[in-house]
């Protein structure tokens, strides 16, 4: 078995650095893949090993040795169609593809709650959730361990450790801190949740008791089962 090793694709985005905070403080090794060569102190620092890359390009390289990958890049709010299809479709989908020639034992990819309802989102979300929901069911059906999360819209306030679970058909939805989305991705690969997505938002279910029922069910689902559908 070899030891863990994490890829953190957009390890220098808000919710990719406080998942990177939560990697050293666990002393979890890990690669942070960054694309300016200019942010490699902060993560230097934290003892991660840097990889530079362009999820518009080919980065297989960034896998060598890997274990589990945590993919946290996305479009930012402004950008185009282009940039959507490419970061938050197509560099998830390649991702997946190149962790399964890695024999990676698991992936993590934040998406977003929307992606149940691209249809129904306003305008400027619809083509963003759509690309994320064509990536999740990809990643689903890639034949590599996943979580695939599924958050709310996020906020920066300090972790809560909590959350609530959420689905395709719940109308309220509190924002929930990068902070706690960190530490939910993190649990994925410590823990060894895998075939599940995760949806949610803020709320008050303490996250280390949503995540262990989801794993004893993970447990369960994997020994009997399909992976949890789209
Ligand atoms: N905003 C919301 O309310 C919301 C809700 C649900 C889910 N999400 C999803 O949650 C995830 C994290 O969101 P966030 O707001 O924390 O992210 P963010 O701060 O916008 O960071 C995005 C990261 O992606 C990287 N990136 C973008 N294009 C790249 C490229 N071509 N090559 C390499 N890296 C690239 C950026 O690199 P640089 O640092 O070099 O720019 C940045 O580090 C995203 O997938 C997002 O879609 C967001």
């Amino acid at each position: 078995m070899k030891p863990l090793k994490v890829l953190l694709i957009g390890a220098h985005g808000r919710t990719g650095r406080l998942i990177a905070q939560r990697l050293h403080d666990e002393a979890i090794p890990f690669r942070a893949m960054l694309r300016k060569s200019a942010h490699r102190s902060e993560f230097a620092a934290m003892g991660a090993e840097i990889v530079l890359g362009d999820l518009t390009n080919d980065f297989s390289h960034a896998f060598d040795d890997i274990t589990h990958v945590i993919y946290a890049a996305g479009s930012a709010e402004t950008e185009s169609v282009h940039e959507q299809r490419a970061i938050d479709r197509d560099a998830v989908m390649h991702a997946a593809d190149y962790a399964k020639r890695r024999r990676v034992q698991q992936i993590v990819v934040i998406s977003a709650l929307s992606a149940f309802y691209p249809e129904r989102s306003g305008f400027a979300l619809r083509h963003y959730s759509r690309m994320k929901r064509e990536a999740d069911q990809y990643v689903a059906h890639r034949g590599v361990p996943y979580a695939i999360l599924r958050p709310g819209p996020l906020s920066d306030e300090p972790a809560h450790g909590a959350i609530a679970l959420a689905g395709e058909l719940t109308k309220h939805k509190p924002e929930v801190s990068r902070a706690d989305v960190a530490r939910v991705a993190l649990q994925c690969v410590t823990s060894g949740i895998n075939n599940r997505m995760i949806a949610f938002v803020g709320g008050d279910e303490p996250i280390d008791i949503v995540l262990d029922s989801l794993r004893l069910e993970s447990a369960h689902t994997f020994r009997h089962a399909a992976p949890t559908s789209l």
